[in-house]
């Protein structure tokens, strides 16, 4: 890639109307202790967990992105959802009372814990959310097709009582609805700058970059970073919910979105879309054995939590991939943690 396209892109990017939500950048630092447990790459940790925003995550950077098309369309109720303890729910509520937009969260029941104030659903409630509780039956996922019907029900009934509304699917990944820009991923090829600018100025370029996959955007926006900005830099998600086929099309989707959106050149049947599903494990949002592990050994060692449905599982894909030797001794490998730690609390029982 030239410079030029390089720099047209970051200038795109700088142009975007952006609400400060978040503090940025956000830290990064060596996991000094792991990368000498594990005896293979480098190991570092670009904290997204540390955003700011209620209790920090990915969904906070695309929020950013995403705010100022809510507030440019005058909406006065911001329908959105998710399943039950979801991250990115609570935190497009806490974005929403910022503005005075009142955030209506549908939160579809897709495992075992029950629907009370505890963890996001807990902070829902203090930010004065409005909650429609549906059925998605175990194991199911929240998928585009699947809950866009269901809650384009939900904004009919604010239309109805004259109320402006703005529906952004699930995650601000796939546009639909109202948000018919891929906005969440813009906000992660700016972050996949922002990553850059902290790996040069440590005096390297990363291998790979490792992360949790649960809707789309945060991997599509990182790999377009990366196809641009440095190619030599491997995008890897860790599916927590869906197959790898199906995320590789969403991802593609997304991907396809954003360089239309930005203006970059396309890439035919890419083939650096790279999905692991062998970690999901019992299922989204189940949390085993293996997740308590994982969390207790990242915690001890490095005095950072990770996240018992995103984070953690996309953990243990790095720990067995390095196992694996797919990452390999004298590479670098960041790893996004994107937050999502208020949904520890309601799970404790499965935790110790
Ligand atoms: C903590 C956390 N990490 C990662 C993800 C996955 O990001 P994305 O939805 O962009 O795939 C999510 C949301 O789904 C999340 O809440």
């Amino acid at each position: 890639m030239t410079p030029d396209k390089k720099t047209a892109l970051l200038e795109r990017i700088a142009a975007y109307p952006r609400q400060d939500l978040i503090h940025r950048p956000t830290p990064m630092r060596k996991l000094e202790r792991m990368t000498a447990e594990l005896g293979g790459p480098e190991i570092w940790i670009k904290r997204d967990d540390l955003t700011g925003m209620a209790f920090g995550g990915n969904k906070s950077r695309k929020l950013e992105f995403i705010m100022p098309d809510v507030l440019a369309k005058k909406a006065d109720v911001l329908v959105t959802w998710a399943s039950l303890q979801s991250n990115w729910a609570m935190q497009t509520a806490a974005a929403c009372v910022r503005y005075g937009v009142q955030p209506v969260l549908v939160l579809f029941k897709t495992y075992d814990l029950p629907p009370e104030p505890d963890g996001n659903i807990l902070l829902d409630r203090l930010l004065g959310a409005e909650i429609r509780f549906k059925e998605a039956g175990k194991g199911k996922l929240v998928t585009q097709a699947g809950a866009l019907a269901a809650v384009e029900e939900v904004a009919a009934e604010y239309r109805a009582a004259g109320k402006n509304v703005y529906v952004i699917p699930v995650g601000g990944s796939v546009p639909a609805a109202d948000m018919d820009r891929p906005l969440g991923a813009v906000a992660y090829v700016a972050a996949f700058a922002e990553m850059l600018e902290q790996t040069r100025a440590a005096g390297f370029t990363p291998d790979a970059v490792v992360h949790s996959t649960g809707s789309g955007s945060t991997q599509a926006g990182l790999l377009l970073g990366a196809r641009v900005l440095s190619p030599a830099t491997r995008v890897v998600g860790i599916s927590v919910s869906d197959s790898k086929d199906a995320f590789t099309e969403i991802v593609r989707e997304v991907v396809e979105a954003t360089e239309r959106e930005l203006g970059t050149d396309p890439v035919k049947a890419p083939k650096d879309i790279l999905v692991f599903d062998e970690y999901i494990r019992d299922g989204y949002g189940i949390v085993n054995k293996e997740v308590a592990d994982i969390i207790r050994r990242v915690f001890r060692a490095e005095g950072i939590v990770l996240d018992p449905v995103y984070t953690s599982k996309a953990f243990i894909g790095l720990v067995d991939l390095i196992a694996r030797g797919y990452f390999k001794r004298g590479e670098r490998v960041v790893f996004f943690h994107t937050g999502g730690t208020p949904a520890l609390f309601p799970n404790r029982a499965f935790l110790v």
